[in-house]
């Protein structure tokens, strides 16, 4: 799963569902992790791996100027429309890799990655360019998610997907769902008063159908997995997946999932 979500061209196909489906629902561990910084009205601020601009829209209330990255130009043609769309003039959206910042150093008051470094293939060097362009002193904002275990979405998740029998789409864990291998990362870029929380959101399922239609079309692994199977294994997965949905959830029935919020600082 971990190499498929490390290409662009699985971002682009989801990134119109994406915004859709998932954005509403990231906004709240956006809001969460901005908690505790005091954004200044004359910073600027760089936000990696973006999407289709969850955390610049927000931020781009509070601060100057929002430089926007993310490597998948439909999410960055996503962004422009949602730009226009509520008439902002302060966020710069560029189509660059997380892993190869197109910025001096030394530029920037906050870097923000919300659920975006845990999918690059060289995290350290990710984190590397974020200290690189941030000024001296300034805070860092990253996430990622915790084991499914603390999890009854991720859970339901991979339960469903597992009617796919296929690793990509199924298997493992995400990258840094340990706060140990977070930690360690961020001390061997030299980033100090490196700091953990845990922050948990839920949701109310719905009518089950459109609950399994939005997952389809806003999750990379299944929409590859749908590409790659006939109409006839496809449908006979799916119905399986909603079965077993159905005997599971209830329109009422809330699901939650748990996110790592990392703040730190450059020396
Ligand atoms: C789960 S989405 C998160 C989007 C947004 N930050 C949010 O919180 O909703 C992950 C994003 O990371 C981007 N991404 C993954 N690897 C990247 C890389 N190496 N460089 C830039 N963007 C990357 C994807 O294109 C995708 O838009």
């Amino acid at each position: 799963m971990m190499e498929l979500l490390s290409q662009a061209s699985a971002w682009d196909a989801v990134a119109i569902d994406y915004d859709r489906v998932n954005r509403q629902f990231m906004l709240e561990f956006s809001r969460s992790a901005l908690k505790s910084i005091s954004l200044q009205a004359n910073w600027r601020v760089l936000d990696v791996a973006c999407g289709p601009g969850t955390t610049s829209l927000y931020l781009s209330e509070f601060v100057d100027q929002v430089d926007a990255v993310d490597f998948s130009p439909k999410m960055i043609q996503v962004l422009k429309r949602n730009i226009k769309a509520e008439h902002i003039d302060n966020i710069f959206p560029m189509e660059a890799n997380g892993q190869d910042l197109p910025f001096d150093e030394s530029r920037f008051d906050l870097v923000v990655s919300m659920f975006g470094l845990m999918f690059f293939p060289e995290r350290l060097q990710g984190l590397r360019e974020i200290y690189r362009v941030l000024k001296p002193g300034a805070p860092v904002v990253l996430s990622s998610w915790a084991l499914a275990e603390k999890s009854s979405f991720m859970q339901t998740l991979g339960a469903a997907f597992a009617f796919f029998h296929d690793e990509e789409a199924t298997g493992g864990a995400f990258p840094w769902s340990e706060t140990a291998d977070i930690k360690s990362d961020l001390d061997q870029v030299g980033f100090n008063s490196v700091q953990i929380e845990e922050v948990y959101h839920e949701f109310e399922v719905g009518p089950i159908d459109r609950f399994w239609a939005n997952i389809v079309k806003g999750s990379a692994p299944l929409v590859d997995r749908k590409q790659r199977m006939t109409p006839e294994e496809w449908g006979g997965c799916e119905n399986r997946a909603l079965e077993y949905l159905k005997s599971h959830l209830h329109e009422e029935s809330v699901l939650g999932t748990t996110a790592w919020i990392i703040t730190a600082h450059r020396d």
